[in-house]
């Protein structure tokens, strides 16, 4: 039974199916064909996900053998999208093919990147299969690879022609990988206001759901995707670009990717990161008297129920490292730091926040 089916369409004319449902994989092939994308398939798939979900993986034999990759952040490099061209080239893919992804978010954004760049772009179809990408990375077309200097640094802007988001496969996942995605639902669930399928706001939903979906319970987890891959659609559907709103999904990261930066990438999880970025953000919005302390108690004590398990303690040349990186942010103008923070809860804004209230942000981050 499915969730959700519909459309975002954007102003270059490009549009997204997005489908989420137990059971939804089964779908594809007949998708796949609704949407006119019959040539030849590019299957590429992460390799664990083929040891490990076979039969839910049956429905897409139909496109031709899988493409197995093992794919870690650390293979997450142009050689890595080369090498996925190439297979594409010896499967015959001509203009008429198309790429069809299924992994977390490392394997879509180089498949999705892949697909932007084989034959000047073909289109692509995104099988997000770890929550973290069912809620975030696997829709909105930012593709993308690393380079030596920092993480997606390279990468295209390539939307998919259809989404399809199955919570049956997020069974076997690690319970530490469902708090990751969790901490981005929780993320949709502070910035915006918006009503799930049974008519309950997210963050009501979270508070009460959010201990049995870490424990994979199917029913408390898929209405939480579903609102989550809602929010993230309307605000991607308004601007595909990043020049407004879609930043609105950036809060939590800018302290969280600070801290990933200064850890090597090594020791949180990417919601882990994003979780004490969120305390952080929550800790400047009532700063600057944009939340009351109500506001500021129950947001906090939403995100406290995040699990974070490695130990947050940062060394002294750890932190400064963090602060560095926050200097260093894509978001810096004139000496002050780019934050999305809360007007309201679902109410976010952008806000230069100064260097000595980040400092404090990154301490009540790790507090
Ligand atoms: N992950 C944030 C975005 O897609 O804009």
């Amino acid at each position: 039974m499915l969730t959700a089916d519909f459309k975002i369409a954007f102003a270059s004319g490009e549009s997204t199916r997005i489908v989420v449902g137990p059971g939804a994989l089964a779908q594809v092939p007949d998708l796949c064909k609704e949407l006119g994308l019959t040539g030849t398939a590019g299957l590429l798939c992460d390799a664990r996900l083929l040891d490990l979900h076979r039969p839910a993986l049956r429905a897409l034999e139909s496109f031709g053998p899988f493409i197995a990759r093992t794919v870690l952040e650390t293979k997450k490099t142009l050689a890595e999208v080369e090498a996925i061209c190439e297979a594409l080239s010896s499967r015959g893919l001509a203009r008429d093919g198309f790429v069809i992804a299924a992994g977390g978010g490392v394997l879509t954004d180089l498949g999705g990147l892949a697909a932007a760049l084989y034959l000047r772009g073909v289109p692509w179809v995104s099988l997000p299969t770890t929550l973290l990408a069912q809620v975030d990375a696997g829709l909105g077309g930012k593709t993308g690879a690393n380079l030596r200097s920092g993480k997606n640094l390279v990468g295209a802007f390539h939307q998919p022609r259809l989404v399809v988001c199955d919570p049956t496969l997020l069974a076997t996942l690690p319970v530490r990988e469902r708090w990751s995605g969790l901490a981005e639902i929780v993320k949709c669930a502070l910035i915006a206001p918006e009503q799930s399928a049974a008519g309950e706001p997210l963050l009501e939903r979270c508070e009460r759901d959010l201990e049995k979906a870490a424990a994979g319970d199917p029913g408390a987890l898929g209405p939480l995707i579903e609102a989550s891959v809602r929010i993230k659609a309307r605000l991607v559907a308004a601007d595909e670009r990043e020049g407004g709103q879609r930043a609105f999904l950036n809060f939590g990261h800018t302290v969280g990717h600070a801290l990933e930066a200064a850890t090597q990438y090594a020791r949180f999880t990417h919601g882990e990161a994003v979780a004490l970025g969120m305390r952080g953000a929550i800790f400047l919005s009532h700063a600057q008297g944009l939340l009351t302390p109500a506001e500021a108690a129950r947001a906090l004590a939403l995100v406290m129920r995040l699990r974070v398990e490695p130990d947050r303690r940062l060394e002294r040349d750890q932190l400064n490292a963090a602060l560095e990186a926050l200097g260093r942010d894509k978001k810096v103008r004139a000496g002050k730091v780019r934050f999305v923070l809360l007007e309201g809860l679902g109410k976010p804004r952008l806000q230069e926040v100064e260097p000595a209230l980040c400092a404090q942000a990154v301490a009540a981050a790790l507090s």
